[in-house]
Formats: structure tokens, C-alpha cells, sequence
């Protein structure tokens, strides 16, 4: 089947008539194709670019021989999982978390919180190194030169963006350094760090350490991510990161302009992922997934659902931050 030629709903599959239907435990996930449904992080516009940054816009961007959607049958199926995840990604990115956050203490709240998945978000994309790259030796040359390309693209600059002249950082540890600057609690997630740096065993290091139920929950949702088929962790990379934190956090950056907070480290923070993650790493992640699934419908429609579940625990996480705010309100 080409990709982009049948199209139905992902939970209610129409299954095709006749001796050509397609049967077994995975139904037909096929996609809609709305040519006047625009990817939406095509409509995000960059904002207040340090030079830096706009050097690599111009260089990585309609330059870049690594270029998402340049098939239509692949613009067509990921026009149509975006229609079927528009309303989690529709409500998360209209969550009452945002407009609630209004002070100091409430960032403090959020950081504390969304550092977890700072945190997580690199197993995400190194689990996915780790599958698609050789990174054992002695080295084997890796199926797909292109897939290896783009994780290690991502991997360069989330692992060690350059933050300054000659000067490297991975992109938790400039949260952390965010965190400090407003004086947001890091222990937790330093103590975690250390724990698994001293051998401990990834449960039992969330479990020794202060983390609110429904932020290890959405932890703990990431890890199992990180265990499921190589296409479904690619979908969760792009539809529950990369492709999504640059509106979100364009939400929190309007957020601190209408409170008036500071944070500039934050604001860095902030800026550079809707730069980098709407520009780059949003477009690699969409090829990669389309890469990986390639024209195989039952693979789409797994994508599909690992792609709505991640939305569904970023939306539980918001919902427990939100709750965070109304129970500390006095602060
Ligand atoms: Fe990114």
C-alpha cells in the first residue's frame, strides 16, 4: 500500500472488502489526509534569535540535506495523525496551567516538576541513539546512514549545545543552572543523578528521592517508552517532545512577559528549544519517524497511539502542576 492513499481514523479502522482486507492484531491505522491542515510547527516564528542561533537556522535549515515531509505519501499520513492527536495536543497546549503560572513561587513549582522530564527526555532520545547508531564496539556500520545522521544531530546539540565560545552543555544541566538562578529546588533531581551514578537502579533511585507521585508517574511512562518498538519511541520523540515543546513553551515564554518574571537563564532556556526543536529537530524527528515506519500501516498506527499516550501523560503532569498552584497559593 502507498502511504497516504487510504485514510480512516486510528481506533475505528474501516477495513478494506474483499480478499485484499487487512486482518490481524493490528488493524489498518490509516491516516487522514487534510492538505489544508498545516503541521503547526511550521507556524511557529522564532523569537528574539541570538546571532548564534541564527547562523544555525540558516545554515541547518532549507539547506539541510536531511529534509522531513519531501514525500507526499509521508505528508499525507503525518498530516493525518496530526488531525488524530489534535485534540490531546489541542488541550495540552491550551492547559490552565499556563495562564496560572503568574509568580515566582509558582516557577519554582513548574521547574521543580518539568525538570523530571528535562531529565527523562534524554533517555528518550539516547534509547533511540543507542538503537538506530552503533555505539558498542568494535563498530558494525549501522542499517540506515540517514537515521543515524539525524539521532546524531539531535544528540550533538541536546548533549552538548554550545552555550557560549568554546563552551559545552547538555541541555539538563542548563535547566539546573535555570533552576538556580530563581532558586527552584534541584536537590531531587541532583540526588537522582547521583543515585544512578553510584550504580543504584533507576526505581529505586526515583524512590529515594523527593518527586511528586504524578511527576514520577510521568517519569515512569518515559521508561516504558523507552522499552517499546523503535517506531513508537520516535513517534513519543516527535509527537511528545519535539514537535511539541516549541508552542508549549512558547505558552511559558508568554507566560513570564504577562507576570513580569525574570528568569533570564530560563528565558534562554526556553527560547532556544522553540528555535531549535520547531527549526530542526521537529522536522529530523518527523523523517525519522517516517523512516521507521516506512509505508507499513500497522507501524503508523502504533506510532499513532504511543504518540497519544505520551500526549496524555504530559497532560496528567500539567493537571498535577496545576494542582500544585491552588495547594501552595498562599506563596
Ligand atoms: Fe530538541
Amino acid at each position: 500500500m502507498r502511504l497516504g492513499q487510504r485514510f480512516r481514523v486510528c481506533g475505528e479502522p474501516k477495513r478494506a472488502a474483499g480478499a485484499g482486507a487487512q486482518q490481524g492484531p493490528h488493524p489498518p491505522c490509516e491516516v487522514l489526509a487534510f492538505p489544508d491542515r498545516q503541521p503547526q510547527y511550521l507556524e511557529v516564528q522564532p523569537i528574539q534569535l541570538v546571532e548564534r542561533e541564527k547562523r544555525e537556522e540558516s545554515y541547518d535549515g532549507s539547506k539541510s540535506r536531511i529534509s522531513a515531509g519531501n514525500n507526499e505519501g509521508e505528508v499525507a499520513v503525518m498530516r493525518g495523525i496530526e488531525y488524530q492527536l489534535a485534540t490531546a495536543r489541542d488541550t495540552l497546549l491550551h492547559h490552565p496551567m499556563y495562564s496560572a503560572l503568574k509568580s515566582l513561587h509558582q516557577l519554582r513549582i513548574f521547574m521543580a516538576n518539568h525538570v523530571f522530564a528535562v531529565w527523562d527526555f534524554m533517555t528518550v532520545l539516547k534509547a533511540l541513539q543507542s538503537r538506530l547508531t552503533c555505539i558498542t564496539t568494535p563498530w558494525l556500520p549501522p542499517p540506515d546512514p540517514s537515521a543515524v545522521r539525524i539521532i546524531n544531530e539531535i544528540v550533538l546539540c541536546e548533549e552538548s549545545d554550545e552555550i557560549g565560545p568554546g563552551e559545552y552543555l547538555d541541555h539538563f544541566r542548563l535547566y539546573l543552572i535555570a533552576m538556580r538562578e530563581i532558586a527552584a529546588d534541584t536537590l531531587p533531581a541532583e540526588q537522582l543523578v547521583e543515585a544512578l551514578r553510584n550504580g543504584c537502579d533507576v526505581e529505586a533511585a526515583l524512590d529515594s528521592i523527593s518527586i511528586a507521585p504524578a511527576t514520577r508517574r510521568f517519569v515512569s511512562s518515559t521508561l516504558e517508552a523507552a522499552k517499546r518498538p523503535t517506531h513508537e519511541l520516535a513517534a513519543v520523540f516527535l509527537f511528545g517532545r519535539e514537535d511539541l515543546i516549541p508552542l508549549m513553551f512558547t505558552r511559558i515564554l508568554e507566560m513570564l512577559d504577562a507576570s513580569g518574571l525574570q528568569a533570564m537563564a530560563f528565558r534562554t532556556y526556553l527560547r532556544r528549544h522553540v528555535t531549535i526543536d520547531g527549526g530542526q529537530h521537529g522536522p529530523r524527528a518527523q523523517d525519522l519517524l517516517a523512516r521507521l515506519c516506512g509505508e507499513d500501516p500497522a507501524r503508523w498506527c502504533e506510532a499513532t497511539q504511543a504518540a497519544h499516550a505520551a500526549l496524555e501523560a504530559r497532560r496528567a503532569l500539567w493537571d498535577s502542576i496545576l494542582v500544585s498552584f491552588h495547594e501552595n497559593a498562599n506563596n
